[in-house]
């Protein structure tokens, strides 16, 4: 008797995890390290977040791309971002510091601070996923973002999927933004192409 009411429960609760998405396949978190694959230029494709309150800033970014990159210390990564907003673009340097799966970044912009956690999962090929908790001074979380990055902005509709996925397993809302592949200018090369300019007028002045 109680053997067959094990076997029932056994046979119910393994009937619930089949109609749920398998979280521990989807969700692998990165260990960060320099052979973590998460380095290079990445553009912004799609967001979602944990709490309501939290929309309203992330409809605001139009396009966004980010650029990852090893420092000579290892456990630091630099991060340069650049996020085209409504009224332009804004872009900035950050240096992030890795303990095992989490990265914690401090931003300045505009004369406001803010502080990040992040954490990496597995995802599809040329695609980067992000977690993102905002903190506050006092380090109570403000809520999460889930950002998707791919190589290019495009994504495969499949991969869209699982991307919902995983955003469910990690209990986000079901609601997503998009972001657009007008890309503001990297700032960092603009301003060495003037440097340049500039250091080829001072060498031919007769060219004026
Ligand atoms: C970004 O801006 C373009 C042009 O202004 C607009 O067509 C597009 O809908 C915007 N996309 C997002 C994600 O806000
Ligand atoms: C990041 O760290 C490097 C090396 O310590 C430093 O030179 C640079 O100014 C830092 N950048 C930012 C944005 O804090």
């Amino acid at each position: 008797m109680a053997a067959q009411l094990v076997v029932a429960l056994l046979a119910l609760t393994s009937l619930g995890a089949a109609s749920e998405p398998d979280c521990k396949d989807l969700v692998k978190p990165l260990v960060l390290d320099s052979h973590s694959p998460i380095y290079g230029k990445w553009v912004f494709h799609v967001g979602s977040w944990d709490k309501p309150g939290l929309k309203k800033d992330l409809l605001s970014v139009n396009s966004s791309w980010v650029e990852l990159a090893a420092s000579s210390d290892s456990g630091v990564i630099s991060i340069y971002w650049a996020d085209r907003l409504n009224d332009g673009c804004l872009q900035g340097e950050a240096n992030a510091t890795i303990t095992g799966m989490t990265s914690h970044t401090t931003v300045y912009i505009n004369g406001h601070t803010s502080y990040h956690d992040g954490k990496y999962y597995e995802t599809c090929a040329d695609c980067l996923l992000s977690e993102d908790t905002t903190l506050l001074p006092n380090s109570q979380s403000k809520g999460r973002y889930l950002f998707l990055f791919t190589r290019t902005g495009n994504l495969e509709p499949s991969e869209l999927e699982t991307f919902k996925k995983q955003a469910e397993c990690l209990k986000f809302l079901p609601e997503y933004h998009f972001g657009s592949t007008e890309l503001c200018p990297d700032e960092r090369e603009t301003s060495a192409a003037e440097k340049s300019e500039l250091d080829q007028t001072d060498t031919e002045p007769a060219a004026k």
